[in-house]
């Protein structure tokens, strides 16, 4: 979050405008929306991939900043950003892009066209679930101009912090090559099994049910992570905001940790039998 708070504080002036997309990292659109108003900024939410909308808000407004989460968590929706960068280049505005649920090893904003990428390092980067910590990347000139405000939120990384995510980059790709075949082949597994589908309750009964992967939120570690977001991230909403923003009562997210396939396999399919 320090990460993302330092981008907008140093690149969107007073009386900016900034453009997001609606499923962008929940605490990150309250701060835009309850905080950056309080400045005089204002701002629009988009649909991912609605070029329409984008246009008119850019033709509309004087937009500093597009930022985006890409693929959105937890819905996984990508954002199409060569051609939104096309497009807000044309109008002057810059696209930032938080592209920490694709990890480095999967996505690459900058040479797609987007100006500052941000990954949230507690998550795949680090890869160990022990630390708290996020990057921007980009030009020289942008960069130097975010620096300073880091240090005035108080949010630089801590030398043992960094050390850690030093250490655990040096297998970042093995382990995101890991957890990206996990992820295929559990899914090609459970798409036709009979018992996936259900209400909260049979869904909470399957979450608890699990023996290896530990519930509880965040991603992108060696330890395998499970969540029901409806009664865990958006816990304080009402069944009518879920649905509005496409959480179902019986959406698990699972993030896969390095554990043996079959492993993994095994304790799924012994939960579904449960039920
Ligand atoms: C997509 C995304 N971006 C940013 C963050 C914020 O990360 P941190 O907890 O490292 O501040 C999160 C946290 O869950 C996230 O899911
Ligand atoms: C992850 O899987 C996707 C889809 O199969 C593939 O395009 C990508 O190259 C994989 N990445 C790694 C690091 O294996």
């Amino acid at each position: 979050m320090g990460a993302i708070v330092s981008v907008l504080l140093s690149l969107v002036p007073p009386g900016g405008h900034v453009v997001a997309t609606k499923d962008s990292y929940w605490e990150a659109r309250m701060f835009i929306q309850n905080k950056l108003s309080l400045m005089g900024i204002t701002a629009t939410f988009v649909d991912m991939n609605d070029m329409d909308s984008l246009k008119e808000v850019l033709q509309n407004n004087k937009v500093s900043l597009f930022y985006a989460d890409s693929p959105s968590n937890p819905l996984l929706n990508c954002l199409d950003i060569r051609k939104v960068s096309e497009l807000c280049h044309s109008h002057g505005a810059l696209v930032f892009i938080d592209s920490s649920l694709a990890s480095p090893i999967n996505q690459k904003p900058l040479i797609l066209g987007a100006d500052l990428v941000l990954h949230s390092a507690t998550k795949y980067i680090s890869e160990h679930h022990d630390v708290v910590g996020g990057c921007v990347s980009g030009s020289e000139n942008l960069i130097s101009k975010i620096r300073s405000c880091h240090y005035d939120l108080g949010s630089p990384l801590v030398p043992d912090a960094a050390y850690m995510i030093i250490r655990g980059m040096k297998t970042l790709h093995l382990r995101v090559e890991t957890q990206n075949n996990t992820a295929l082949k559990m899914a090609h597994l459970l798409e036709k099994h009979p018992r996936v589908a259900g209400d909260l309750q049979a869904t909470m009964k399957f979450v608890d049910s699990l023996r290896l992967p530990y519930i509880a939120t965040s991603f992108g570690g060696c330890e395998s992570l499970v969540q029901q977001p409806a009664v865990m991230s958006f816990w304080d909403y009402s069944a009518a905001e879920r649905a509005k923003i496409g959480i179902k009562d019986n959406m698990i997210r699972f993030s896969f940790g390095i554990e043996k396939f079959e492993d993994l396999a095994a304790d799924i399919l012994q939960a579904l039998q449960k039920l």
